[in-house]
């Protein structure tokens, strides 16, 4: 039986996470390309130990279970590939907006945030759990969020059929993995950098909110980790947050 992302897929009204979800299904040996989606989540989890909260029923929340054959040392590519596949698929429900990609694999609408993804192991197994979280027809964010957050409907003013998006998603991302597995190396790089927000530009990374260097965004290496140039040369981070905006405005000294 062909095995294309999102053939295999279980859909619960209502769960924590369906990362958890899926690492579950995962250590049960459920292979790569099964999809657990969601309404809605009482504890959805973001990157660098944040939560994930979405209105009930009106966005997608989904994760989706990879048993990649590269080398761990090149799981940062997933990173890229994803970022891309995602970009690519919006950019065409968009009629070709501009779509960007923040470092390392936020995707951005005017400047705000519209979908998230974080990529987890799973212990005691080959498999890696990549969620996805994609803003699409909620009206409106909390006054807190306005600023930060969007959805494709606020942006574009339509509202967007959530299966046929996931669908296009799916099998974006299976192209673009598949892709990398069978190279070993992915092309999704130079679409990355294209569509890559800040580059070129003064960024502040923070870890835990603080500002752990300033510098020239100078793209990301192979491996998918951040470039950021300064006058000694080029530095390299593994991890953070990028600010975009805030160069000038922050007091605080990098460390
Ligand atoms: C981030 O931007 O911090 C990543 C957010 C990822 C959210 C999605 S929603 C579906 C999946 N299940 C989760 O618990 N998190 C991801």
């Amino acid at each position: 039986m062909s095995n294309h992302f999102g053939n295999t897929r279980k859909h619960v009204e209502i769960c924590t996470s369906t990362n958890l979800l899926a690492a579950e299904w995962a250590r049960a040996g459920t292979p790569e390309g099964a999809v657990v989606s969601t309404d809605f989540q009482t504890a959805g989890r973001g990157r660098l130990g944040r939560t994930w909260d979405s209105e009930s029923s009106h966005n997608l929340m989904f994760s989706l279970i990879l048993r990649p054959n590269i080398k761990p040392e090149h799981y940062g590519q997933l990173v890229l590939a994803a970022a891309v596949a995602v970009s690519d698929v919006l950019s065409k429900a968009l009629a070709f907006e501009v779509v960007q990609i923040k470092w390392p694999n936020d995707i951005l609408l005017d400047g705000k945030k519209v979908c998230g993804m974080i990529i987890e192991t799973v212990s005691g197994t080959d498999a890696l759990i990549l969620g996805i979280g994609l803003n699409v027809n909620q009206p409106t964010f909390p006054e807190t969020l306005r600023q930060k957050a969007t959805s494709l409907a606020i942006f574009s003013g339509k509202t967007f059929d959530r299966e046929v998006l996931l669908g296009w998603i799916l099998e974006s991302l299976e192209t673009q993995l598949h892709h990398l597995y069978q190279k070993g190396v992915s092309d999704a790089r130079r679409c990355y950098l294209a569509a890559l927000a800040g580059l070129g530009e003064r960024i502040t990374l923070r870890e835990s909110k603080e500002v752990i260097h300033q510098g020239i965004l100078a793209g990301v290496t192979e491996k998918g980790h951040l470039m950021v140039m300064e006058k000694g040369g080029i530095r390299v981070f593994v991890a953070g947050e990028v600010s975009l905006s805030d160069f000038y405005a922050t007091a605080e000294s990098p460390k």
